[in-house]
């Protein structure tokens, strides 16, 4: 069976964006591939979190995974911190990693404009640590969203790098997976513009309560109307459809386009079906979640678990690693 690997981070309950950039494809790959899903602790380290909330931030995302099905006994569910051989890997890739290539990557410019107060290291080098989670399992695929591309770009390089400075073939270079077999995803936020996100204040969480569901989308960004016949949708507007295509069925999409291109469209009407067929989708998980948060001594077991078959596989490369490095004693 080929191998996937896909982490989370715990900064936040997992909203649509997670959920359909990632963790759908998780649950479908979970069926054929041999699948390493984490919860990538340490690199939620970057924005210093407390200790309550770190350990509330993790019990959260396992609690998601195990309700949205990602099954134990099929995939290898584990928390990154479990696996200390990661971050052993991580310093040795560090060391050919340069600081003109980690420097350009657009989320740390990002990280670094938004926040020019706390340019870490850790943040400089988050591509370093997320290629280690990939590589350490010798993964062939990663499904994650969009906004997760260049890091992935960044990961096939430094295996790449590895195996041609030492002369092997130890690692293969992880491929994206999406879906439908289509471009990687970018599931828009409810504010206009650009993506949903956990910090960006614009996300529907899987365990919104449907009542503040309702009152997110109806105050959603949109625009004054179409001014005439099939004219092009503003972002805000193609956002809303765009979400609309995600959780309703193509009958409802259609209906709503034509009432676009026609000029009869009710904004609140759209948002309205939108609001019902987000909590259609989310409220079954919503309960599971709520459930599963409540059963601690399952939650430990699937994360031990988890540990001790992410652990082996990890030792395994490590050695195998080691080895080429030339760590291994002679005397
Ligand atoms: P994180 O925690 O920001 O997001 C988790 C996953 O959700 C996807 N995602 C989205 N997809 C589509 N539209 C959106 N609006 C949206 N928002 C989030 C992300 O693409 C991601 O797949 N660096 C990673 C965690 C990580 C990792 C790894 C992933 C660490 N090591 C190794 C894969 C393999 C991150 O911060 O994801």
């Amino acid at each position: 069976k080929q191998i996937v690997v896909s982490g989370i981070r715990p900064t936040g309950n997992l909203h649509l964006g997670n959920y359909f950039g990632a963790v759908r494809s998780f649950l479908k790959m979970q069926e054929d591939y041999n699948c390493y899903f984490f919860i990538a602790d340490i690199h939620s380290l970057t924005t210093h979190p407390t200790p309550v909330n770190l350990q509330s931030g993790v019990k959260q995302v396992l609690a998601e995974y195990l309700a949205c099905g990602i099954d134990p006994e099929k995939s290898i569910i584990f928390i990154q911190s479990d696996v200390p051989e990661v971050s052993e890997l991580y310093a040795f890739l560090n060391m050919n990693a340069y600081l003109g290539e980690l420097e350009r990557t657009t989320s740390f410019k990002e990280k670094a404009r938004k926040n020019p107060e706390n340019v870490n290291a850790g943040l400089l080098t988050y591509p370093v640590l997320m290629a280690a989670d990939i590589i350490i399992h010798k993964a062939q695929f990663v499904p994650v969203g969009k906004d997760q591309e260049q890091n992935l770009e960044m990961a096939r390089k430094f295996a790449g790098r590895f195996n041609r400075m030492y002369n092997c073939e130890l690692f293969p270079l992880p491929q994206p997976f999406t879906f439908d077999g289509g471009d990687m995803i970018k599931v828009p936020g409810l504010d206009g513009s650009g993506k949903m996100g956990k910090s960006e204040g614009n996300g529907i969480f899987l365990v919104e309560d449907p009542k503040d569901i309702r009152k997110k989308v109806m105050r959603a960004v949109t625009d004054a109307g179409p001014l005439e016949p099939n004219s092009k949708k503003a972002e805000a507007v193609e956002n809303l459809f765009t979400l609309l295509k995600i959780v309703s069925t193509p009958e409802v999409v259609s209906h709503f386009d034509a009432a676009y291109n026609d000029c009869s469209i009710r904004y609140g009407d759209l948002k309205k079906q939108l609001a019902e067929d987000i909590i259609a989708f989310t409220s079954p998980i919503r309960e599971s979640i709520l459930e599963i948060l409540k059963d601690e001594a399952y939650l430990g077991k699937v994360a031990r678990m988890g540990a001790e078959r992410a652990r082996e596989s990890a030792q395994k490369t490590l050695n195998e690693v080691k080895d080429v490095i030339g760590f291994r004693r002679l005397f």
